[in-house]
């Protein structure tokens, strides 16, 4: 298993030292964005898809669940039973109330590094935007577990976060790149040495021709545009910022998660780029105040992976 290195200290207000908190704000935000418009888009876009055969009739564990979006779903697809958990009480809270209708959804407080179940209790689990949220603590041992849970031959469908998500910089459609790059630049100068996320989703608030792109404190608590994943290194804190909000979130390459699914006995059956440009355009259609851009589609941010315990 490949070592995960750490150059900063973990903990700041978004990073803890068992994964990311979002605050208050931040979990508002975050379930403004994933029940608006911009999020059942997204859950529209292909990963829905992916899961919907995947789960009829199953017990499905959902981790890091959120608020719950993807357990109603799994739950309106026949899953036989949904586990929901998640580090932050206020996101359980919401995913709660969320699923309150629905007497096959159980939600509660938990880790990933140490899930509150037995082993062999899932047919099906899935791990979607979770671990750019882990801590380094955390980390592999979100595999292992996952690994524990599941009976033998269990799928699991895990979207982790390309090395274009930290390297990127993806921009509203009709936005000049360049011109957002210097606008990245001049803001960079007015934020604080060792900035809290708070002071950072601050600067950063009227940037609203950005869709994603991430930052890194260098080590002498400068904020900086992460431009390469070569300036990042394993399990450092980073921050994402999207168009809801930003991120407090931990780098880990795309090939360290492959090497954690592979060393943990998972076998990978399918990896979908669900950025196809026929994606693009019906997720363009559905949101056309922000629409995706050809940089979106060419380096996904993301990949969804269809995989088998062994
Ligand atoms: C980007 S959100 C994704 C939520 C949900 N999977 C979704 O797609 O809507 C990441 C979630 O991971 C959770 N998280 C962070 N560290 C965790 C941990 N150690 N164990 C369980 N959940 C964790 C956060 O609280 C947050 O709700």
């Amino acid at each position: 298993m490949t070592t995960i290195e750490v150059i900063v200290p973990v903990l700041s207000d978004g990073h803890y030292i068992n994964g990311t908190r979002y605050g208050d704000e931040g979990v508002k935000a975050f379930a403004g964005g994933r029940h608006g418009s911009i999020g059942s888009a997204f859950l529209d876009s292909g990963i829905a898809e992916g899961l919907q055969s995947l789960v009829k009739g199953k017990r499905v564990l959902d981790v890091g669940c959120g608020v719950g979006d993807w357990c109603c779903l799994a739950a309106q697809y026949g899953a036989k039973s949904v586990d929901g958990f998640d580090i932050q009480p206020e996101m359980v809270e919401l995913a709660k109330q969320a699923t309150s209708h629905l007497d096959m959804v159980h939600i509660q407080v938990g880790d990933a590094g140490d899930m509150p179940y037995d082993d062999d209790s899932f047919d099906v689990a899935i791990s979607l935007f979770v671990t750019c949220n882990l801590s380094p603590e955390v980390y592999a041992k979100h595999f292992e577990e996952l690994q524990r849970v599941l009976v033998p031959g269990g799928k699991a469908v895990l979207l982790l976060p390309t090395n274009w998500s930290h390297s990127k910089l993806y921009t509203r459609f009709d936005a000049d790149p360049a011109i957002v790059e210097d606008e990245i630049a001049e803001i960079l100068e007015t934020v604080p040495i060792n900035p809290t996320t708070a002071q950072i989703t601050e600067a950063f608030k009227n940037a609203n021709d950005i869709l994603i792109t991430c930052f890194a404190m260098d080590q002498n608590g400068k904020l900086f545009h992460v431009k390469n994943v070569s300036q990042l290194t394993n399990g450092q804190p980073i921050w994402r910022k999207t168009e809801v909000m930003l991120f407090p979130n931990f780098f880990y390459s795309d090939q360290s998660d492959i090497v954690h699914l592979l060393t943990t006995s998972f076998h990978i059956d399918h990896i979908d780029n669900y950025c196809t440009e026929e994606r693009r355009l019906t997720y363009n259609n559905k949101r056309p105040a922000i629409p995706l851009n050809r940089e979106y589609v060419a380096h996904p941010p993301a990949l969804v992976y269809y995989v088998s315990k062994s």
